[in-house]
């Protein structure tokens, strides 16, 4: 498992209250072992300078943000995550969890903000130094047992709305069916069988 893990991007994504989170700490304790070495990031966020546009993208107050400069905020935190912390990792022969990634963006400012998913992944051509993980696990969930999840003061992105939320999802499902190396789980499941499935396709991925 050691060697086929180091080295490798392993993104975890999905609607708001997917419980990725909760997954990727459980797949990092998994890791670590079975002797791993790994390094676990948010996207966006966890450089100084993604925080702070982290904090621009959720914050109540922007409602005039357009969709248009949501994508490129995302797109700058992630470069920038990119070149601080992943690729680093990575030199170092690191597997590195990632909490969302440019799966996200497909699927929220492409299809659910309407910008569409080929040219955000044309931009992040363009942008970025690596377009796709080696493997992007979709945790679905319907919009029910997601509200349900999210028992706190809801973000400027949580708080769009069930008809965005539901075309979030819709986005992911689409996501999958066209790139390769982006499966889905049913995340609706209890937190323990939701980590065996993702272990399971962890240990199945062919990385090609
Ligand atoms: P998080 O709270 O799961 O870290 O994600 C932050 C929010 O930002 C979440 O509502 C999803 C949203 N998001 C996008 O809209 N586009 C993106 O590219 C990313 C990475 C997140």
């Amino acid at each position: 498992m050691k060697d086929r893990l180091q080295g490798k991007l392993i993104v975890l994504d999905g609607p708001d209250g997917c419980g990725k989170s909760t997954q990727a700490e459980l797949l990092v304790k998994w890791l670590e072992g079975e002797d791993v070495p790994t390094s676990r990031f948010r996207d966006p966020g966890d450089t100084a300078i993604g925080e702070k546009i982290r904090e621009i993208l959720l914050n109540p107050e922007h409602l005039a943000m357009d969709t248009r400069t949501e994508l490129l905020l995302y797109m700058a935190a992630r470069a920038q995550l990119w070149a601080e912390k992943i690729a680093p990792a990575l030199n170092e022969n690191h597997c590195v969890i990632l909490d969302r990634w440019l799966s996200s963006t497909c699927a929220y400012q492409g299809f659910a903000g309407g910008f569409g998913a080929d040219k955000v992944i044309g931009i992040a051509t363009d942008c970025l130094e690596r377009v796709w993980p080696d493997l992007t696990i979709i945790l679905d969930v319907d919009l029910k047992t997601a509200a349900g999840r999210l028992k706190r003061q809801l973000d400027r992105m949580e708080a769009k709305g069930d008809g965005y939320h539901q075309k979030v999802r819709e986005g992911f499902l689409q996501l999958a069916e066209e790139q390769k190396n982006v499966l889905v789980v049913d995340a609706a499941a209890g937190v323990e069988t939701v980590h065996k499935k993702i272990l399971e396709l962890i240990s199945e991925a062919s990385f090609t």
